[in-house]
C-alpha cells in the first residue's frame, strides 16, 4: 500500500471543481435544475450554458439563482465571449456535462455546427464532455442519431443512456434523461476527489444474506445494502481498487466495482475466503443472517392447520473466520445492536479480532436499515471511541475510509 497522509478533514467529491452544465431544449431540461442541484451539494463550482431552445422550457434566472453564477445563454445579444469573464471560466472549466442532451443539439455537436451558446461552447471546451441524452425512443434508436453518438464516443465523449420507461409523448421506451443521481456519479467518477486511496485494495461486503427453507420461502432480514455499497463506491471515487460481495439487493454494482452476487452465507463465506488473500483491507458491512435451516425441504411446505417446527442452525461466521487468517489486512466489521451498543461492540471487535468496527444502534428510529443516514460509533482496537453524529451513509463511507487510510493507526502486526 502506497497511501498519502490522512485527510482527516470531511471533503466532497467536487469541492474545487468547475463544471459546466450544457442544457438544451427538451422537456427533461427541468431535470438539470436537481442535476445542478446535486452538484452544488458536492461543492462544484457550476457555470450553465444554455441552447437557443433551452430558455422555452426554463428560464436561465432559475439555473442562476441556484448556481450563483450568471447563465450563458445567448451569442449575439448583450452577451458575447469577449466580454464575459464566466465565459472563460467556462471554457476552461473540468468537465463538461450535457443534461439533457437532445437529437438536435447531439446532431450540431457531432457535425461541428455553432449557432447558439451551447454549441460554440462545446466547440471551444477542450476537457472532458459528458452527454445525458433525452428524446423520444423512436429518435433514439434513429440511425441518424445513433451514427452522430458513436461518432461523438469516437472522438472520447462519453454517453449516459437515457433509461427505458415513460416518455414525455406518450410512448414508453428507450428515451428518458438518466436518474440525475447516475449523471451526477458519472461526473464524480470522472473528476471525483483526489485519488488519495490510489494502490489500496479494498474488499466490501454489502446486504443481507438469504437462507432458504423450500423452493419459495426463506429467512432474511431488511438489509438494504446502501452502506456497502456507499463504502465501495465512494472508496472506488478514492482511487481505490475495489471488490464488492453482495447479497441480495436491488442495487445498482458502483461504477467501476467489480461486483459478484451471492445469496446464502456460506457462499458469501467462500467468496470472501477466496478474493481475502488479494486485499489490504476487508470491510465487512454485510447483515449475515446468523440461522439456516437444518434441511433445506426439496417441496414446498404445506400448511396444516398446525404450528411447524422448524430446526435452525448457526451459519458461518464471515468476520471471524477470515479474520484468524489475517496477515497483514487490516479487518474492518460492523455491529448492529439494539442495546449497549459501544460495549456489545467493543466484545464483537475483540471476539473476532478486528483492527476496527462501526457500531450503529438498530433501535433508533428513522436510520439505520433502509435509510440513506446512519449515526455510528467508530471503535478502534486500541480503544478510541469517536461517535459521529447523524450523516448520510455516503459522508460516514468517506469518514471510515479516511480512517482506514490512517493505516499504521490500525493495521495489525501480527
Ligand atoms: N458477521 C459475519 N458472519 C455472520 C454474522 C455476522 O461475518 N454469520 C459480521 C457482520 O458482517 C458484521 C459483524 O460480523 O461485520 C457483526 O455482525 P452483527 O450482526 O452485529 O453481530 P453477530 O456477530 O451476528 O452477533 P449478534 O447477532 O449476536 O449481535
Amino acid at each position: 500500500m502506497n497511501l498519502r497522509p490522512t485527510d482527516k478533514k470531511m471533503s466532497s467529491s467536487l469541492q474545487g471543481k468547475k463544471i459546466v452544465l450544457g442544457v438544451s431544449g427538451g422537456i427533461a431540461a427541468y431535470k438539470a435544475v436537481e442535476l445542478l442541484r446535486l452538484m452544488v451539494r458536492e461543492k462544484a463550482e457550476v457555470f450553465v450554458v444554455m441552447s437557443a431552445n433551452a430558455g422555452k422550457f426554463i428560464t436561465p434566472l432559475t439555473f442562476e439563482s441556484l448556481s450563483g453564477n450568471p447563465v450563458y445563454h445567448e451569442v449575439f445579444g448583450e452577451q458575447s465571449s469577449a466580454s464575459m469573464p464566466h465565459i472563460r471560466a467556462a471554457e476552461n472549466a473540468d468537465l463538461l456535462a450535457v443534461a439533457p442532451a437532445t437529437a438536435g443539439a447531439i446532431g450540431k455537436m457531432a457535425c461541428g455546427l455553432a449557432d447558439d451558446a451551447l454549441s460554440n461552447l462545446y466547440l471551444a471546451f477542450r476537457g472532458p464532455i459528458l452527454m445525458a441524452p433525452a428524446m423520444n425512443d423512436g429518435m433514439y434508436a434513429n440511425p441518424a442519431v445513433q451514427e452522430n453518438i458513436s461518432r461523438m464516443k469516437q472522438r472520447g465523449v462519453e454517453f449516459i443512456d437515457p433509461e427505458e420507461g415513460e416518455l414525455a409523448c406518450g410512448t414508453v421506451g428507450q428515451g428518458r434523461l438518466a436518474e440525475p443521481a447516475r449523471i451526477l456519479q458519472a461526473v464524480q467518477t470522472r473528476i471525483g476527489r483526489d485519488e488519495d486511496l490510489k494502490g489500496l485494495r479494498i474488499l466490501v461486503t454489502a446486504g443481507p444474506t438469504r437462507e432458504p427453507l423450500d423452493p419459495v420461502r426463506y429467512i432474511t432480514n431488511p438489509s438494504s445494502g446502501k452502506m456497502g455499497y456507499a463504502v465501495a463506491g465512494q472508496a472506488r471515487l478514492r482511487g481505490a481498487k475495489v471488490m464488492l460481495i453482495s447479497g441480495p439487493t436491488h442495487l445498482e454494482s458502483p461504477n467501476g466495482v467489480k461486483t459478484i452476487r451471492c445469496q446464502q452465507a456460506g457462499e458469501m463465506l467462500a467468496l470472501v475466503n477466496e478474493h481475502f488473500p488479494d486485499c489490504d483491507v476487508l470491510v465487512m458491512v454485510a447483515a449475515v443472517g446468523d440461522f439456516a435451516a437444518d434441511k433445506v425441504q426439496k417441496e414446498k411446505i404445506k400448511k396444516k392447520g398446525e404450528s411447524l417446527d422448524l430446526k435452525l442452525m448457526p451459519t458461518p461466521d464471515i468476520l471471524m473466520e477470515v479474520a484468524k487468517t489475517k496477515n497483514r489486512q487490516m479487518v474492518v466489521g460492523f455491529a448492529a445492536e439494539s442495546q449497549n451498543v459501544v460495549q456489545s461492540a467493543q466484545e464483537k471487535l475483540t471476539r473476532k479480532n478486528l483492527d476496527l468496527i462501526v457500531a450503529n444502534d438498530i433501535s433508533a428510529p428513522g436510520i439505520g436499515f433502509q435509510s440513506d443516514s446512519n449515526q455510528v460509533t467508530l471503535i478502534d482496537k486500541a480503544g478510541k471511541i469517536d461517535s459521529l453524529p447523524r450523516l448520510s451513509k455516503r459522508e460516514i463511507a468517506d469518514i471510515l475510509l479516511d480512517r482506514i487510510k490512517d493505516k499504521s493507526e490500525f493495521i495489525s502486526e501480527n
